[in-house]
């Protein structure tokens, strides 16, 4: 007998086809999280509830959800030109919106690769630098210096220089000649901080001891975030990012900063280089640049870098690199229509103005038994609970729930860390509603 056509059978939507990215996949589809649409600081289920956005979607909608000119650019470019060749071809509004950005960053960070996300544009900071050395006749600057507790996507450049031991452990032997600078965060020393802590500057200077074990000649790159977000909001103490850039310049080292987060207005500011008044190398971005309407992450490069790769016969591309989609038509749209709105609704000044009410909000919630540490950041907390004896985690994913089911507000967690980062156009009110609700949900899984 032939074998049923088991294409032509019905085909049911059920919740087991599609593999949730991390996300624990049998919890989550016992009892699914699910959002059918948005509006400006809501979410809503497909029954229609209201969740309160207390996260950004993941950290990118910093404008709002489905804010009107970014869906109308959306759609007038999906009418006009749907895709044009990455390679050998460009269309107009990539070069419009790499100037804008430039424009946005510090210094002389003035030449903008284009590509789909943070990973993406991890992996492709750390290549330029690696070609950047190899071009100027460093080959020997090899080495690639990341940061305990960070995060920088989840490609094997990202995970090798992040600092996260569950996304590197499963996954061999990542890339070689990858080392690590400490981890900022002390809790002893940097407990209930709103902003910056004063305890940590010298852990810049562990750069020395790595350029002593390794020598400055086979380092090419040390990368951080300047606010280490996924691993829990950890703000960088004073003077630590100076005294970095300072080491770099000392050794010949390009330093770059993975703003994939920080970028777009969550620390107040464009991006956090010009908060610290530290400018990089090299700046990553992604999720904020087109309020995660749309895929898009980049790299922004000092002029310097560029040039020194403008060599060679003219009919040979300088960079072998790049990606189908990078500086895709619809992104570039979204992008161009989202720095309008932050420009106009001023959202990154809205960002500096809203934080000393943020950070007292979140500072409201010291006293709720169970939180051993509350940090925050531009519009950004993150929210230590004391774990169950048996089972690290399980207390901030509860909480998670229940914020989600119960309290109808979204939040981000990591390990037992609940993170907050809402869009920019919170109100006051929606802040304290935020932190109440939180609140409730932190005292309801004690
Ligand atoms: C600092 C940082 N770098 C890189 C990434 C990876 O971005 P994506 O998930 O778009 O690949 C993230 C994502 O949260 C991030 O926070």
């Amino acid at each position: 007998m032939a074998e049923p056509n088991r294409r032509s059978a019905a085909v049911p939507n059920d919740l087991e086809a599609f593999w949730v990215p991390f996300t624990p996949n049998r919890a989550f589809k016992r009892a699914p999280r699910l959002i059918a649409s948005a509006k400006d600081m809501h979410y809503y289920t497909p029954e229609g509830r209201a969740v309160l956005d207390g996260t950004a979607g993941l950290w990118c909608t910093n404008a709002g959800h489905n804010r009107a000119p970014i869906v109308e650019a959306i759609k007038r470019q999906a009418e006009e030109l749907d895709y044009a060749p990455a390679f050998q071809f460009a269309h107009p509004k990539s070069f419009e919106l790499a100037s804008r950005i430039a424009a946005l960053a510090p210094a002389d960070l003035d030449r903008v690769f284009f590509c789909n996300s943070g990973s993406e544009a991890v992996d492709t900071a750390l290549k330029i630098a690696l070609a950047y050395h190899n071009v100027r006749g460093q080959a020997s600057r090899t080495r690639l210096i990341g940061r305990e507790r960070g995060y920088h996507g989840v490609g094997f450049g990202g995970i090798s220089v992040g600092g996260i031991v569950a996304n590197r452990k499963h996954f061999g032997t990542l890339l070689a000649g990858v080392d690590h600078l400490p981890a900022t965060y002390n809790r002893e020393h940097q407990a209930f901080t709103k902003g910056e802590p004063d305890w940590g500057a010298h852990l810049a200077d562990d750069l020395e001891r790595l350029v002593a074990l390794h020598d400055a000649s086979t380092i090419a790159a040390v990368i951080v975030e300047p606010m280490a977000g996924s691993t829990g909001v950890l703000p960088p103490p004073k003077g630590y990012l100076e005294r970095l850039r300072a080491i770099c310049d000392r050794h010949g080292i390009l330093l770059i900063f993975d703003e994939v987060i920080t970028g777009f207005g969550r620390l107040g500011y464009a991006f956090a280089a010009e908060r610290y008044g530290v400018t990089p190398d090299m700046i990553t971005f992604a999720k904020g640049i087109t309020s995660g309407a749309v895929p898009m992450g980049g790299v922004i490069a000092r002029e310097g870098i560029y040039d020194a790769f403008m060599r060679g016969p003219e009919h040979v591309a300088e960079l072998f690199h790049g990606y189908t989609y990078s500086a895709h038509p619809l992104a570039c749209a979204a992008g161009l229509a989202t720095l309008d709105l932050y420009r106009d609704e001023k959202l990154f000044d809205r960002a500096k103005t809203l934080e000393p009410q943020w950070a007292d909000a979140a500072m409201s919630l010291k006293s709720v038994p169970g939180v051993l540490d509350i940090r925050t950041v531009g519009l950004t907390a993150g929210i230590d609970l004391a774990s169950r004896p048996d089972a690290f985690g399980k207390r901030a994913y509860e909480a998670m729930e229940r914020s989600f089911h119960d309290e109808g507000v979204m939040i981000r967690i990591t390990g037992e860390t609940l993170a907050l980062t809402p869009p920019l156009i919170v109100s006051e009110a929606q802040i304290g509603e935020i932190f109440d609700k939180v609140a409730r949900v932190i005292k309801a899984v004690m």
